[in-house]
């Protein structure tokens, strides 16, 4: 996730681009960079780290252009550094141009390009769309920048928000989008372009929002707004009324409702791109077989943390099914003093949304000691765990702000089971056909999640009956467990209510003697070879006077249970089924921990990244 900014009027565009950044430095962190139209020629600054390095470049001083553009970034493709910052120009340096967005098929267009001459500078997505605009006026000397921003458009796959300017129209940014926000603005003289209505705020309430394949061209306050074709469209105009706080959290109360509202586009991302249409592989570029030797490892350890913890008894569940191999995980900070039995050929995927959690980054230092391979699965680019690491998966999941985990968790699955099915693909456990048919369950899911969050009407009337209650139990059974695991979790963590998750099956061992009717379980009965054992369990529940909560598929048979609430989700295969039952679980903790009236993004006693021991 990025941040895009972009001035076109009758005042120096440097301060207003910078002020933009700034409100959307939430977005991404990495670095941060203008390219500002000079009259004569466009000039870029670009500054790794987070917006005051690019604020005290000095070379800001001489721009004084009144068109500019700029980004501040979250790291996807490529490392942080001054050269994948953007913008971006082209060869020619005829354009530059800011991106948000995650483009899919970067690799065959830079094959293209490189084939035709075309030199790359950096290691990103982004230079792709730039060059190719570039390349596509440098064939045509007649095209406009916004005829030619509608053609590249139409060669790319994936998600993008663009804004473009160009040396030979100095009054002008021309936009795009699809499948990440974009909005545009006037004040003035001045138009404006941005990822996110904060940036513009201050210039203007009445905001124009883009459509997926709309284009906008921004001359002063002139806003044209087209399809990919060209053609003119009436633009979708807002009067915005929030304050800027609130805007910041997109209209939502808090940031961690903001993030679980996310989640469909984000695991969008990080599921997308995956399958190789030509050959129906899965593929994980981060992953090189012959390099890393994962064909031939004969266990697994997972290490992590809290919510990441949680992920990962997902991971195990789907390595052991797919790929066959033995799978142990550990709670990172007990790994290394157990004395575990590993050598080179373990495989020790460690889980961490910052990539900084102390313990993690001790467990996979261990593990490399005894020359275990490593892979980190992690959100953050460039993280200690990424940079030590043998190979990287990342989360596309974009900065999580609120301290307790929710977008990164289930993008963190999603990434899980890819690996679960590329080991699978490699050590031939699995058919491609077989794998590719998976994967294409899991293209499914962002559209399930979103499914789920149309409708929280149930999930909020259950909060209401929990406000008061002192305990409360999750039960789940296979990979149902980890979403029991991680519901309580969410509970405890920001709601401060005392809840506890039990493998369904182990409940009558024990805690079932604080069973009362004051006291709510909630089970996960979803599609499962377990499901009518995970029913037996709920009856044994229901028998003590529990308040019965399921999670279940539309359509369920309870056997004769006669639940409280059911909260309905859709059916997927039971390794992805953790994305989308925790959702309805991540909103159950969110409602209750706003009855109680609990700062729901800073909890008390917590902190997001721990970085001690
Ligand atoms: C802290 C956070 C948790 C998080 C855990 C692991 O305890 O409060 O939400 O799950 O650290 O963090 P990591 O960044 O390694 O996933």
């Amino acid at each position: 996730m990025c941040g895009i900014v972009a001035y076109t009027g009758d005042g120096r565009a440097v301060p207003y681009l910078l002020d933009g950044l700034a409100r959307l430095e939430y977005r991404g962190y990495d670095s941060a960079g203008v390219a500002v139209h000079s009259g004569a020629g466009i000039d870029v600054v670009r500054r790794t780290g987070k917006l005051a390095a690019l604020e005290s470049a000095a070379e800001l001083d001489a721009l004084g252009g009144t068109t500019g553009i700029g980004h501040t970034r979250w790291a996807t493709h490529g490392k942080p550094c001054d050269a994948n910052a953007h913008p971006h120009v082209d060869a020619a340096r005829r354009i530059a141009l800011v991106h948000n967005g995650i483009i899919e098929n970067h690799h065959e267009l830079r094959a293209e390009l490189e084939a035709g001459g075309v030199e790359f500078g950096s290691d990103t997505d982004t230079e792709v769309v730039a060059q190719l605009i570039g390349h596509l006026m440098a064939r045509d000397p007649d095209l406009r920048l916004a005829d030619a921003v509608r053609t590249a458009a139409k060669r790319l796959d994936g998600a993008f928000a663009l804004a473009v300017i160009a040396v030979d129209d100095p009054d002008l940014v021309v936009g795009a989008r699809r499948a990440a926000p974009l909005v545009a603005g006037t004040s003035g003289a001045a138009g404006l372009l941005a990822s996110d209505i904060p940036a513009i705020l201050a210039e203007t309430r009445d905001v124009v929002v883009l459509d997926d394949d709309q284009v906008v061209e921004v001359r002063g306050p002139d806003l044209v707004v087209t399809d990919i074709d060209g053609e003119v469209v009436e633009a979708r105009r807002t009067h915005i009324t929030w304050d800027l706080e609130a805007a910041e959290k997109g209209g939502y109360e808090t940031f961690m409702l903001k993030e679980i509202h996310e989640q469909p586009r984000v695991l969008a991302d990080t599921i997308g791109g995956r399958l190789d249409t030509d050959t129906g592989q899965l593929v994980l570029d981060e992953l090189r077989t012959d390099e890393h030797g994962l064909k031939t490892v004969d266990k697994v350890f997972v290490v992590a943390c809290g919510t990441s913890y949680h992920s990962g008894l997902v991971a195990k569940y789907a390595i052991e099914h797919w790929a066959r191999i033995p799978v142990e995980i550990d709670v990172a900070s007990e790994f290394r003093y157990r004395d575990p039995v590993l050598d080179a050929q373990t495989l020790v995927i460690g889980v961490s949304q910052s990539g900084e959690t102390a313990d993690t980054i001790a467990a996979c230092r261990y593990a490399q000691e005894l020359k275990a391979k490593v892979v980190a699965v992690t959100n953050v680019v460039d993280s200690t765990m990424a940079r030590e690491a043998d190979a990287v998966i990342y989360t596309h999941a974009g900065p999580e702000v609120s301290v307790a985990a929710s977008k990164t968790f289930t993008c963190q699955i999603a990434a899980l089971d890819l690996l679960a099915l590329w080991l699978a693909q490699v050590r031939g456990t699995l058919y491609s056909s077989e794998v590719a048919t998976l994967v294409d369950q899991m293209h499914r899911l962002p559209d399930q999640v979103a499914a789920v969050l149309a409708d929280l009407t149930e999930v909020e009337a259950e909060a209401a009956v929990w406000k008061d209650a002192a305990d409360a139990f999750y039960l789940g059974r296979g990979p149902a467990f980890p979403t029991a695991l991680e519901g309580a979790l969410k509970m405890k963590e920001i709601s401060y209510l005392h809840a506890e998750a039990y493998p369904s099956g182990e409940l009558k061992h024990g805690p079932l003697a604080l069973i009362d009717d004051d006291v709510p379980v909630v089970s996960v009965v979803t599609a499962s070879k377990v499901h009518a054992k995970t029913l037996s369990n709920v009856a044994e529940v229901a028998a003590r006077g529990g308040r019965i909560v399921l999670v279940a598929n539309p359509g369920t048979d309870f056997g004769g249970i006669e639940p409280d609430r059911v909260f309905e989700v859709p059916e997927t295969h039971e390794l992805f089924a953790p994305v989308v039952d925790s959702v309805v679980l991540q909103v159950l903790a969110y409602y209750v921990a706003t009855a109680r009236g609990c700062n729901v993004d800073k909890p008390r006693n917590l902190a997001k990244t721990v970085t001690v021991e």
